[in-house]
């Protein structure tokens, strides 16, 4: 039998059932470069305050970085018997340098270690999330550029609304992610913290320097509370809430490229390489892509309920529960990361019709709101604009005309504050220009706000 790291105090051996039960290798391998990042940088510290020798810590460097090798060229033993990531290279250690690979565990404990490897971990992950979304950004202002003078119905309720101009659109996207953006940037702050240095919970009687460990591996600040050091793992649970966040965006993105491909809507062509054709109906295309995208938003939102309900109610500090946190942290990069792979490269070959668009809004009396408006501007209460309106909706909808076309003395008939200048108003163009306010449609504040963008982009 294969003696555990805790045989000591032990008789028996742990019975198969359990250590299959409680193997956590199969998953937390993934792990594999921070474990090994961050024991360098232990042992380097250890010899630096002559907690080890200097030849010992280069002798386990040394086997370090050869572990390392035999993972990625896929050669390493994992072994379920050795638990997780921590232990297998440990045990890995010994037999290849020998007892004095045992001097890596010096003054820490797996409590503190597998605190290091995830924040480490989803440092790198979020940067990497970071970047997808600034690409994105990128493409959607460029869309929004190539795109500036398209016009589309803004709907509310999916019904026609009001017109908008597609760059416009395109823009409220851009918002969305640049809030995303700005939760993970934010959520960085908290999961790049170093945490080694806690033991398993009380601190350790060896005279370590914390700070030059979070000096080698880049971390800008150390916990300050071992207990919580431990226990804690907001880190976890605030970047599945960034991206639960960021899916019901993509969830929304995506929902709206379904409709847009339909005959019914016809807005946009999201290109053969993003949908797929039916195996038993030839004409069809299916969006495919953007339905998964909108469908994997549950598994985040799971992870996310995962993650709370794992920490609710857990006592101080460390119960191993905890090592439930791996998988849900996990699916959540890679699936996070996928979405914005294939939503990134959909935006480089989606089509916009904006003839199809255009004829949106041609019917539907979508500029009725200019109509109110305009009542409004010569002194009648919006109440009252609103319901005028509507009578002449009602009026022209029965003679099967639209708003545009009604003659002036028609309008008259509802209210003598109508004028010729009402036509100025009423077109598409004069109903877009003229939502002037700040953040509105009129293209003079979606040029403006591209630019800003553009500016805000390069800071990121
Ligand atoms: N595999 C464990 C985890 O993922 C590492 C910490 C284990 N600590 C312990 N005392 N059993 O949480």
């Amino acid at each position: 039998m294969i003696k555990k790291p805790w045989a000591g105090r032990f008789k028996k051996g742990t019975h198969k059932v359990a250590e299959k039960f409680s193997a956590s290798i199969d998953f937390d391998q993934r792990l594999y470069k921070e474990d090994i990042q961050g024991s360098i940088a232990h042992v380097t510290m250890l010899a630096e305050k002559g907690i080890i020798l200097k030849k010992e810590s280069d002798k386990i460097i040394k086997g370090l970085k050869q572990i390392k090798k035999e993972i990625e060229s896929g050669k390493f033993p994992f072994r379920e018997e050795f638990e997780d990531i921590h232990l297998n290279i440990e045990k890995r250690l010994i037999e290849k340098i020998g007892d004095v690979g045992g001097k890596i565990h010096t003054a820490r404990s797996r409590n503190d270690q597998i605190a290091l490897d995830m924040r480490l971990y989803l440092r790198g992950k979020i940067n990497e999330i970071i970047t997808l979304i600034k690409t994105i950004s990128e493409r959607l202002v460029e869309l929004s550029d190539e795109n500036i003078d398209a016009m589309i119905p803004l709907y509310t309720h999916i019904q026609r609304g009001q017109p908008v101009l597609l760059s416009h659109q395109l823009m409220a996207l851009y918002e969305m992610l640049k809030r995303d953006r700005a939760r993970y940037v934010d959520c960085l702050q908290r999961v790049n913290v170093m945490p080694l240095g806690a033991g398993a919970g009380a601190g350790t009687t060896f005279p370590i320097d914390r700070k030059l460990v979070a000096k080698l591996l880049g971390f800008p600040e150390v916990t300050k509370n071992s207990i919580d050091t431990v226990s804690d793992r907001d880190f976890i649970i605030e970047f599945i809430s960034a991206s639960s966040t960021l899916m019901m965006h993509l969830s929304r993105i995506s929902e709206e490229f379904v409709l847009w491909s339909t005959k019914e809507f016809d807005f946009v062509d999201m290109g053969d390489e993003f949908t797929t054709g039916s195996s038993i109906m030839p004409q069809k295309r299916n969006p495919d892509m953007a339905e998964l995208i909108r469908g994997k938003t549950g598994r985040v939102y799971g992870n996310l309920v995962t993650i709370l309900t794992i920490m609710k109610g857990l006592p101080f500090s460390y119960n191993r529960d905890m090592q439930e946190d791996k998988e849900p942290m996990f699916d959540t990069v890679d699936t996070v990361k996928s979405c914005l792979e294939v939503l990134s490269e959909m935006l480089q070959v989606i089509v916009f019709k904006h003839e199809n668009m255009k004829r949106a809004l041609d019917e539907g009396f979508i500029t009725a709101t200019d109509v109110a408006d305009y009542l409004s501007r010569k002194g009648m209460p919006f109440r009252q604009s609103h319901e005028v309106t509507g009578k002449i909706v009602g009026y022209a909808e029965e003679k099967g005309r639209e708003l545009l076309n009604l003659h002036i003395s028609e309008y008259q008939m509802f209210s003598n504050l109508f004028d010729e200048d009402l036509y100025d108003f009423i077109t598409l163009n004069g109903s877009i220009e003229s939502r002037k306010s700040y953040g509105g449609t009129a293209k003079k504040n979606v040029v403006k706000m591209i630019k800003l963008a553009k500016k805000e982009i390069t800071d990121w």
